[in-house]
């Protein structure tokens, strides 16, 4: 994925079910082609190859379990999400959570495939310790701002910063996102500022009265 980036988290909300969690994919790629923007795409596990197929823009997993291919019923393997058409996977969201011996695990079959990993944490001490095994990139997200008003940039930017500085530490090779309440350009400007190459969110652009005005004005942000 190229940085800066606005990776929109899909989740399982009722407004991206089916036929409208297409359109919101296909809005999403509009934008990203429109104004040149980096913009990745986390779509339900149900719809994410037809959503690959249907757009341009790279197409996350939610979650990728650490299983073999093979006999493992109602378990996404890593093969299942490049044969899907992912380009990469979120792991360990403050909603799906995993043992960092899991997240370990998936690390190296990711990278012999291809696929991209983000990691999420909660904590900035969950951050570092994540850094140390090396994902593509770590969104620092305090869960209690998961959903809010009040971005994480303006609420907690000591989080995202104390975030930035400590992975720059343990592995300067990570790049960081942010998210939790990240709703407009401002905050998405703030969250470079405080070093990160982008946002991780969802309701900002899912639950937004006018989902392309709210991610034309997030984009603006990346400027
Ligand atoms: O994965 C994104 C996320 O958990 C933040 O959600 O709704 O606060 O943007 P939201």
């Amino acid at each position: 994925m190229r940085t800066p980036a606005i990776v929109v988290n899909f989740k399982v909300y009722p407004e991206v079910l089916g036929r409208r969690g297409w359109n919101l994919a296909k809005l999403c790629a509009d934008v990203a082609e429109d104004t040149g923007a980096s913009i990745a795409i986390a779509p339900p596990a149900p719809d994410l190859a037809h959503i690959a197929k249907l757009v341009r823009v790279p197409v996350f997993g939610q979650h990728v379990d650490a299983v073999p291919a093979g006999a493992h019923t109602g378990w996404v393997s890593p093969e299942a999400l490049l044969e899907a058409g992912a380009a990469g996977t979120l792991i360990n969201h403050s909603e799906r959570k995993v043992p960092n011996k899991n997240v370990r695990a998936i690390l190296p079959r990711c990278r012999e495939l291809g696929l991209e990993v983000i990691a999420c944490a909660d904590t900035i001490a969950e951050a570092e310790a994540l850094a140390r095994i090396s994902p593509d990139l770590i969104a620092i997200e305090p869960p209690e701002l998961i959903g809010g008003d009040v971005s994480v940039t303006t609420a907690k930017p000591e989080i995202v910063a104390g975030a930035v500085e400590r992975i720059r530490a343990a592995n300067p090779k990570v790049r960081v996102l942010c998210g939790a309440g990240v709703k407009t350009s401002k905050d998405v400007r703030k969250a470079l500022e405080l070093g990160t190459v982008g946002v991780l969110l969802a309701s900002g652009v899912v639950k937004a009265k006018d989902p392309e005005k709210a991610l034309r004005d997030l984009v603006r942000g990346l400027r």
